[in-house]
């Protein structure tokens, strides 16, 4: 894996620093973006101080100028792309449908899936002579309506996998793979943070659960670092679950 390109959306937090940990950990050049540059510059030195290469770049997925230079900055340091973890998401809106405005329901298809879209477009651009592989979050309610008042946040995770599907189709005869993960509760600090608010909160969520827990990251990673290797040479345009049996249902 020695030498490869992998450049992470959101990776301040949660599943996308624990992606660029391991990623760099596994030999990867890593680059990653989020907003928080305390954060992004405080994991950078942690992946340095432990032996690896990575570079932090301060962007906002919302923002497509900021989508080309994160991938301009990628090429010019490293020279080339040949993964991306389009990860940045989060729902910004709890709330009834018919409550919600139509700049909250645009928030979360700018955050969601136009970022999705700014970032693919620049990596695919940066592929197209040598290939590789995109791996997109998406979510339970990314295929599924799940929860209550999260609509907006459900509209744009499904749009998350259609994107990548379409994406995958058009790219397949230029060697660029495209896959998405549907990841369900997924135990990160933030998570944890807000869950732990509503005692007795974690152990309903969990209790709802096909394996009685939720996730953590360590789940998850494995499923990122398989697609994006040659490994899953064969796999492109799929909604993978890893999502502990929760869209068996
Ligand atoms: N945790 C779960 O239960 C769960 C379940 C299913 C799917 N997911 C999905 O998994 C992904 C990661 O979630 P997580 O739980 O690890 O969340 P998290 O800890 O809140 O991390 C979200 C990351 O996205 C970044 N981000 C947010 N808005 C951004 C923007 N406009 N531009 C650039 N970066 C932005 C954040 O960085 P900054 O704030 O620094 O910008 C942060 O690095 C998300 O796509 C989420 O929808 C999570």
């Amino acid at each position: 894996m020695s030498n490869k390109v992998m450049l992470i959306t959101g990776g301040t937090s949660g599943l996308g620093a624990a992606a660029a940990r391991s990623f760099a950990a596994d030999g990867y050049q890593v680059v990653f973006c989020g907003r928080r540059s305390a954060e992004g510059k405080a994991i950078e030195t942690s992946i340095r101080e432990a032996g690896g290469e990575a570079l932090y770049v301060q962007a906002d997925v919302t923002q497509e100028d900021q989508m080309e230079l994160l991938v301009q900055q990628t090429i010019e340091r490293y020279g080339r792309l040949d993964a991306a973890f389009n990860n940045a998401g989060a729902n910004l809106y709890f709330g009834p449908l018919e409550k919600m405005s139509s700049a909250q329901f645009m928030d979360n298809i700018q955050l969601n899936l136009t970022g999705v879209f700014n970032a693919m477009k620049y990596q695919i651009l940066a592929m197209q002579q040598n290939g590789g592989s995109i791996i997109n979050t998406a979510s339970t309610a990314g295929v599924k309506g799940v929860g209550q008042g999260i609509a907006a946040y459900v509209a744009a995770k499904h749009g998350v996998v259609g994107l990548t599907k379409a994406a995958a189709l058009e790219q397949a005869r230029n060697g660029i793979r495209v896959n998405a993960l549907i990841i369900s509760a997924m135990a990160t600090e933030q998570w944890l943070e807000k869950i732990d608010k509503t005692p007795g909160l974690y152990e309903k969520i969990a209790a709802g659960m096909p394996m009685g827990k939720v996730s953590r990251v360590e789940d998850i990673l494995p499923a990122v670092a398989f697609l994006a290797s040659d490994g899953a040479r064969f796999i492109t345009g799929a909604a993978i679950p890893v999502d502990g049996g929760v869209t068996a249902g």
